[in-house]
């Protein structure tokens, strides 16, 4: 590893790696994989991502062992997501395997920039496809390019793993009732800024969003899964738009082998009342856990914990996915690509 990189001061941003891995689709197929070292993409004017929004994403993550392996995490459950993304928005779902082989090629190409294990870092795995083709009317493009780029990334918790507030906003939605939100849309993104801005403006991590047809039940937290944990119970909502979480299917795993009772269902929101432990879950994180939720429209506090120390299911739960992510526990779910 010479890259010359300060592995204990990375934050989550955009970092130049050597290499990334793209493919075109054009002429009604998917193309042979290519390896890039420019930063730049150059398109049509009338590109559809830009005008209609045809983008879609991925993020997982690469860690280096101990014994010095890089394993990638749930790869497949990935490349799956992005298919249902691209069915979503009528964009060119990927041929069988392309993308962990272009996954698996960046992470390779890249080697150098994988952080050590002791460093507590990772190595972020950015896929994205998009529509390229130039339309005016709105039909989808017939021409898109899928990239894969990746750059090493810090800890998410450089001092130590704690919890943090989150806020209700009832004024913002980030997705329809049976609208893009349940796919890994651009757009989604893009409507929740304003409201992610003004909660962080205000000191919170996060606007955990209700549902937008009722505003009666829990969907997602900015761009995490919520769950709560009752008792000997792991509870996460059920929602036609929220993105369906990799870490949060990890964990419902997880808390199953722990012997918990699992359950996904709508969530109303006074069940915040009932709660012993909350947190959020995605692959940035893992889980950061929730202090205290405040609802700003009704002005009520859902205090969680008293003060900023995660519960102890969090806790075990975390080390848990981390020592599985890291090599240093078993991968009794096949969860991990060397
Ligand atoms: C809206 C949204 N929900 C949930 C997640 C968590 O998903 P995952 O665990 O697959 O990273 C993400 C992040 O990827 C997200 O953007």
């Amino acid at each position: 590893m010479d890259k010359q990189v300060d592995w204990s001061n990375l934050s989550f941003g955009y970092r130049k790696t050597d290499y990334n891995v793209r493919c075109t689709f054009e002429n009604g197929k998917w193309g042979e994989l290519r390896v890039s070292d420019s930063e730049e993409v150059s398109m049509h004017m009338a590109a559809t991502v830009l005008h209609y929004g045809q983008a879609g994403f991925e993020g997982l993550k690469a860690f280096r062992g101990k014994d010095g392996r890089i394993r990638i995490f749930r790869i497949s459950d990935n490349a799956r997501r992005m298919q249902s993304t691209c069915e979503g928005i009528m964009m060119a779902p990927l041929p069988d395997g392309l993308f962990e082989e272009a996954v698996c090629k960046a992470v390779e190409l890249n080697a150098d920039y994988v952080p050590p294990y002791e460093s507590g870092a990772s190595l972020y795995i950015r896929p994205v496809l998009f529509g390229t083709g130039a339309q005016v009317g709105v039909h989808p493009a017939d021409r898109y390019e899928f990239i894969v780029f990746v750059m090493p990334v810090g800890a998410y918790f450089k001092d130590g793993f704690h919890a943090t507030p989150c806020c209700i906003l009832r004024h913002y939605d980030r997705a329809a009732p049976y609208g893009t939100g349940r796919w890994k849309v651009g757009g989604n993104y893009a409507a929740s800024l304003s409201a992610g801005m003004k909660a962080h403006e205000m000191g919170y991590s996060a606007v955990v969003y209700l549902d937008a047809r009722s505003k009666k039940y829990i969907d997602e937290c900015g761009p995490a899964n919520f769950f709560g944990i009752e008792g000997n119970t792991y509870v996460t909502p059920q929602s036609e738009s929220i993105l369906p979480s990799i870490t949060n299917k990890s964990l419902m795993q997880l808390a199953e082998d722990m012997g918990m009772k699992v359950e996904q269902r709508p969530m109303p929101v006074e069940e915040l009342n009932c709660l012993d432990e909350a947190g959020m879950c995605g692959t940035a994180a893992v889980i950061a856990p929730i202090s205290h939720i405040d609802d700003l429209d009704e002005n009520i506090v859902y205090r969680i914990l008293d003060g900023k120390e995660p519960g102890p299911v969090c806790k075990k739960l975390y080390e848990t996915l981390r020592g599985i992510q890291y090599g240093d526990l078993e991968d009794k779910h096949g969860w991990v690509t060397v």
